[in-house]
Order: structure tokens, then sequence, then C-alpha cells
């Protein structure tokens, strides 16, 4: 009887914590493991009082930093009170107290907490001032999100600021609550590549605080690769003064444009040792270890190019100014092996992580294979390939960080040709080198690049600003589960964690690098945080738009991709284009455009599919009580309406991508888009477009236009000659127009749409010849390739 009314008891409770949580009353991210609402609120003011009854110092850092932030946000000072022996109850306080209390609840672990909040007291328990630090970081997000920002901080205009326009700031209302938390893996990481661009240290704190903030314990800091080397080395000046500067940089993406574009302007910067002390020292007061990454054997063009004697051959190389992955890396000699010990002294010396990075990814063996030094070395080891090899120097490596009592991790690649005894693996070319490593009973820390990559693109690449290719929407990040399924329980325990990665190839600027990283990063604290029960991602979303006030107070430039509609569109029977705005989960009010405009809070109101009766272009926004929640200068699609839409189409040579089950790819109305790596709505062809289009009945015509992807650094040529006939009966047809075209159009990338005029005639069905080059003409990136046409769309006018 007594188990049963536990067990009412026990439901209705799971009951409440679950509508509790679906209140905009909590908004925590990650969420936490349990959070029981109560009602009332604690209201921090004047009165407060925040009592650390120990003699630790890192307790009261703790709720000085505190203390610190509310005064910055809101003015008002709160007393602190430590050393004081005597633990004060809210029963005899008086005032109100924020209470630091030993936890001596041990299922908690060094990272968990208790945070219990009433109108009169909130109680913080820890066993180690990273619960405490944990738990105030939960408690500014049962704060207001103004508690985030720095409104009367020095040189703002806080101090100048009268009482009317004080009391203009929200009450510090913290809503009552009882919450357990720990996390879920002991490794919560996100990095950051200043190699293919630098960021500032004053950047760099700023991305710890935002890590912090969402409970992130890990910072892996990629210094090193071929486009920069970013840390100072004593012993190895030259790796600054000339490693860390290249001649110049690629502008936009790596196929933009035939022949590559530079922009003619030196790009340097490093980090002084000191500098790098600084942000180990910062990251250490939030509880966040530094993880260097020094490159080796491949990523070393920045290294080879100050010290040419550690490569295979002579040199003399170059720092990149474009990205990839080069044939140049690390030889594999003694002066090497001594460089790369030095480094690692250096390295080891100035961090105090318990793991040191040495990459191994992406190292390609052609050079290894043609050098006689390294045949030779091979012979003598008895190893058998050039994967046994870069196993040799991944093994030699990790025996000195052990020796150092430091444990090295390598990206997944370390797996070919054995794994050295003591290294974790960081899973980044899918999941299965992390379940190989599991397997073997050696730490993982996983980072997939389909869900943990941010530098892919979050929306629409045609749409988002430039990226590296690939797409990762928010949800995507959020439905990752870190432990893979069918993992034995006692192999599940090797995955240590998760990191989200952000590459910066094609993010140069701070602005730019924090738009890829929030709110993306905000799912993957999740991931890594809150235990798989407690994962849901309407409830996360839900949280999301207060969240975005709290990075709005932090000055955070995050990305409002998650508010944008989805476009997709239909031809319809009667030859126009029916497109249709789905709205993003919380349902937002959509205004659109039709003549490119950028839509306001007073344009259009999405109800209904919307029928284009001619060309047009489709520009939407989304809103809340008219104020914009997505970025107003995005998301806009031309549609094309024409005799041809939505008319059918008989192809003499089958196409190589595209829908040909459909028929409509070419008359459906939707225009293709390019962007990063990839391309949407174009039908490519191995050899010539020969399409006949039905209209349906006899038409006046008197022109052809068609999109024609130029995209020569895939061998997507434009066409060396277009033919155009008519006919009424489809059998007997009779040429309107011939006409040359430039298949060795080189430059930026683009769908070029061509148009063909023609005398005026009457036909009912069109014959379109667009004859493909054959070969890449010379003076395109490759050629001699076989060329391929991509076409969007076909109009008839
Ligand atoms: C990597 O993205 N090459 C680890």
């Amino acid at each position: 009887m007594l188990t049963r009314l536990l067990f009412i008891a026990a439901f209705s409770l799971r009951l409440l914590v679950a509508s509790g949580q679906s209140t905009d009353r909590y908004t925590i991210i990650p969420r936490p493991v349990q959070l029981e609402p109560r009602a009332g609120e604690f209201l921090v003011s004047q009165h407060t009082m925040v009592m650390v009854p120990f003699a630790q110092a890192d307790l009261k850092a703790i709720a000085e930093s505190f203390v610190n932030q509310i005064k910055l946000s809101s003015g008002m000072s709160l007393s602190l009170r430590t050393l004081d022996k005597t633990p004060v109850s809210g029963a005899n306080a008086g005032a109100n107290l924020i209470q630091f209390l030993p936890l001596r609840d041990t299922t908690m672990g060094d990272e968990g907490y208790h945070l219990t909040v009433t109108p009169q007291l909130i109680t913080i328990e820890a066993a180690e001032p990273k619960g405490f630090f944990y738990a105030v970081q939960t408690l500014y997000q049962l704060l207001p999100p103004s508690v985030l920002g720095k409104e009367h901080g020095a040189g703002s205009m806080g101090s100048l600021v009268g009482p009317a326009s004080r009391s203009a700031l929200p009450a510090l209302l913290v809503p009552a609550c009882r919450i357990q938390d720990k996390p879920r893996y002991v490794y919560r990481g996100m990095n950051l590549d200043v190699s293919r661009h630098f960021f500032s240290v004053a950047f760099i704190k700023k991305y710890l605080d935002l890590m912090a903030l969402h409970k992130f314990n890990n910072f892996h800091w990629h210094l090193t690769d071929d486009q920069g080397w970013r840390i100072e080395i004593k012993k190895y000046p030259k790796l600054t003064q000339i490693g860390s500067r290249r001649r110049e940089t690629l502008v936009g993406h790596y196929d933009d444009f035939d022949p590559q574009v530079f922009d003619g302007k030196p790009y340097n910067d490093f980090y002084t040792q000191d500098e790098i002390r600084e942000v180990i020292r910062y990251a250490a007061t939030k509880y966040i270890n530094v993880i260097p990454e020094i490159e080796l054997p491949g990523h070393a063009l920045a290294a080879l190019a100050s010290y040419p004697e550690l490569a295979c051959t002579t040199g003399p190389y170059q720092v990149a100014t474009k990205w990839g992955v080069f044939d140049d890396v690390f030889c594999p000699t003694e002066k090497t092996f001594t460089f790369l010990q030095d480094v690692l002294t250096e390295v080891i010396e100035l961090f105090p992580s318990k793991y040191i990075h040495i990459g191994g990814d992406e190292c390609p063996k052609t050079v290894w294979h043609r050098s006689a030094f390294c045949q030779q070395l091979m012979k003598r080891l008895k190893l058998k390939n050039e994967n046994q090899l870069q196993s040799y120097i991944i093994t030699r490596i990790d025996k000195f960080v052990t020796s150092k009592g430091r444990r090295i991790i390598g990206w997944d690649e370390i797996l070919q040709g054995g794994l050295s005894p003591n290294a974790t693996v960081m899973s980044w070319r899918g999941i299965n080198g992390g379940i190989q490593a599991a397997k073997l009973h050696h730490d993982v820390i996983m980072t997939p690049g389909q869900f943990c990559y941010l530098n892919f693109y979050q929306g629409d690449f045609s749409q988002e600003p430039v990226a590296f290719g690939g797409s990762l929407p928010i949800d995507k990040v959020y439905s990752y589960d870190p432990t893979p399924a069918g993992l034995l329980p006692t192999e599940a325990k090797y995955i240590l964690g998760a990191q989200g990665n952000v590459w910066t190839e094609y993010i140069a600027t701070p602005d730019q690098a924090e738009y890829m990283i929030w709110p993306r990063a905000a799912a993957m604290a999740e991931v890594v945080w809150t235990p798989l029960a407690q994962k849901d991602y309407n409830d996360f979303a839900r949280r999301l738009p207060t969240h975005f006030e709290r990075l709005s107070h932090l000055n955070v430039n995050y990305a409002r991709t998650f508010y944008d509609a989805q476009f997709s569109a239909k031809p319809t029977s009667e030859g126009h284009v029916e497109v249709t705005l789905a709205p993003n989960i919380l349902s937002p009010d959509i205004r659109y455009t039709l003549d490119g405009s950028i839509p306001s809070g007073e344009s259009a109101r999405y109800e209904k599919p919307i029928l284009l009766t001619r060309s047009a272009t489709v520009r939407t926004a989304t809103f809340q009580n008219g104020k914009p929640l997505s970025q107003l200068a995005k998301l806009e699609k031309d549609y094309l309406v024409s005799k041809a839409t939505g008319k059918s189409y008989t192809l003499l040579n089958a196409p190589t991508s595209g829908r040909p089950d459909s028929n409509y790819n070419l008359t459906d109305g939707t225009t293709g888009g390019i962007g990063g790596y990839e391309i949407s709505g174009v039908v490519a062809f191995r050899n010539d477009l020969n399409a006949v289009i039905d209209l349906g009945k006899l038409e006046p015509v008197e022109s052809v236009r068609i999109g024609f992807l130029k995209y020569t650094a895939k061998n997507i040529c434009l066409p060396k000659q277009v033919e155009i006939s008519v006919s009424e009966d489809g059998k007997v047809f009779k040429p309107a127009l011939t006409a040359r075209t430039n298949a060795a159009e080189s430059g930026k990338r683009a769908i070029v749409r061509l148009p063909f005029d023609f005398t005026t005639t009457h036909a009912r069905y069109i014959r379109i010849i667009a004859r493909n080059v054959g070969k890449v003409p010379v003076g395109l990136r490759y050629p001699g390739k076989a060329a391929q046409l991509g076409i969007d769309e076909i109009e008839v006018r």
C-alpha cells in the first residue's frame, strides 16, 4: 500500500515536472536533469545578501562574480558575506538570502548541484566549486535576460541614468523551484580554428564566457595549420616570424571563381605565450579546460615554410593562401621528432590540460611514398605501408606526451595503421572511428561532421552567408546522441562526450563566428549535458526566444535562421506557380513581398499558398507583434512563370541528376541555388540537352530563355551551341534559331539565363538542343575533363 502511494506521488510529481518546464517561467539551456516548479518568486533586491559560509577562495570568487554581474546589469549592490561559520537558515535570516551550502548527496558528482528557490531563500548546494559555478549559471537563466547585460557597466550610460530609467529595468525575480542537476557527459567541448582566421584574446574570452553560460567545460584551440602557425614557440621563432604570415587569402568560396581570386592582402597574427597564459587563466575561472592542438604530421605547411628542413623535399614552402589538404607534410626524421618534442615541451609547460591534441587528420601519404628516406625507414622498422608509418609517428609522440604525464587526443585517422596505446580518439568522419575506438577500450570524443560541424550551413545555402558546405540546421544538432546505439555498456563508457567544431575557412570576423556558433552551440550544450529522457526539441524551441534575449544582452551576433520560413513551390495545371511558406516551429507571423522589397510588419501576411501568375521574387520575414524575428535582408527566391510552366516535356538523353520522374524540374517555375559545395534545383546532363516541350496547344512563341549553371570548378560548363526548332504536330519540326554560346566562359559561378529570341511563330512543340562542349575547354580549372551541362529552368515566351 505504501509502495503504491509512493508510486502515485512520484507519478504526479513527474507530471508536475513535465508541465512545469513547459511554461515560460523556466527557460534554462541546457535543460536541467530535474526541475520541480514551485509557486511564488524570490526578489533579488538591495536587501539581498549572498552568504558563502566557508573559507574557500574559489567559492568566494564565484559569489563575487555573481554580485559583480548583478551590479553591472542592474546597478544594484548586493552584500556578500563570506567566512561566516554559522549557516543562516531562511527562517532566521530576516533579509532575503542566497546561500551556498555543502552538498551531502554524493550522487551528484563534482559538477552537479542542487538549487532551491523559495520566496525567502535561494540555496545553492554542491560538493565542488564546479557545481556551485554551474548552479550560478542556472540562476542567471532563472533571472530576467537583462541580468546578463552590462547596462550599468563602466563607460556605459548607466551612471547617468536617473531613477526613472532604472525603474524601467525588470524586477530581478527568480521563479521558485527545486532543481537537481548534473551533466550527462564529462567532456563537453567547443573548438575554434584560429589558423584559417585569427581571433583576438578579447574574442576568445567572450567565447569562453558564453561556453560557461552553457556549461561547456573544454575549449579545443586549433592553433596550427597550413594557413598559419598561431602560437609563439620560444625555441623556434620562425614559426611565428614566417609561419604566422600568409601572403594573401582566397576570396569567396573555394569553388566560387575559376580561376580562383585572391585578395592580395597579407594576413598575420599569433598569440604570445603571455596571451596564451592569460586565456588559460581566464578559462580556469570559468571551469573550462583549454586543450591546445598542434597539428601533425599533416596540415603542416606553415611549419614547413618556417623550417623547410622538416619536410621530405627541399621546398621552398609557402604558408597556404587557400583551403584544403596539402601533400607536403612533416617528414619523420629524427630532426622532425626533436622539433615536435621541443614544441610540445613548451606547449605542455604552458597548458595544464591533461589532454594535448596532436591532430593526425588528413595526412596525404604521397610524399612519403616517393621519399627514399621514408621508404628506407619503413624497411628498417618493418612497416608494411605508409599508414603504419603514420601510426609509428603518432605512437612516438604519444610516448613522449605520456612521459610528461599527459594524454594525446587525435582525429580518427590515427586508427589507420594501428591505434597508439594511450590515445583518445576524436571521431569526426562520422561515428565509426568512435565506435571502433570504444570497442578497443580507448576514450572517445564524438564530433561527427554531420551533427557537430558548425561551419556547415544552418539554413538555405543559397540564402545564408557563404559557408563550407553541408546542411546542419539547429534541430539536427539537437537530435544528436553522442553514444552510438549498439555499443555494449562496457564500451559505451568510453564515450566521454561530444564537441561542436568551428572551422574558420569561411569565418573571417567575430560577427560571422558568433553567427555560425549561436544558437547552434546552445543545442550542442543540451546534447552533452541533458539526459536523453529530458531532451525534447519542441521544448528547447520554446526556451530559445528567451535565450535569444540573453544572447542579445551579451551582444552576441547570433543567427535567427531558426525563425526562417521554409519555401516550397509547385506548378499548377493552369501554368502558374504556387508557393508555400512553412512557418517555423513557433508559428510566427510570416510576411512577404513580391517585388523583392524588404518585408515589414505591414507587408502582406502569409495565410495560404501564394499563386504567382507572373514571374516574381518572393521575399519573406517572420514577425511577432510587428517586430521582426528573422533576419530581414535574407530569404528571397525567384520564381519564373512562362508558357512552359508546368508543361510536360520529353528528353532524348536521360539526365544524371534532378528528378526526371516528376518531369517538372525544367519547367516547374523554381530556380536553382548554389552555396558552399551545394547545388539545388539543377538538372545535369553528361551529353546534350535534347528536350521537346509540349505547350498543350498552338501558341504564338518568340523566345526561349534557359538557365544554365556555370560551375566550371565542377566541370559544369555553358553549352557551345543552342538550337531551337518548333512544330505544330510534334513530328515535323522547323528550325527557329541556332546560336553559338561560349562554353569557355570562366569567372564567378552562377546560373546564367541566356535568352534566345526568334521570329514569332505558332507552335505547340518546341525542341531545344543545347550542345555539351564535351571536354572542359582550356583556361578552365580542369581542362580536358568530361564536361556536364546544368540547367535549372526553361522559359518560353
Ligand atoms: C577535420 O575536420 N579535418 C578534423
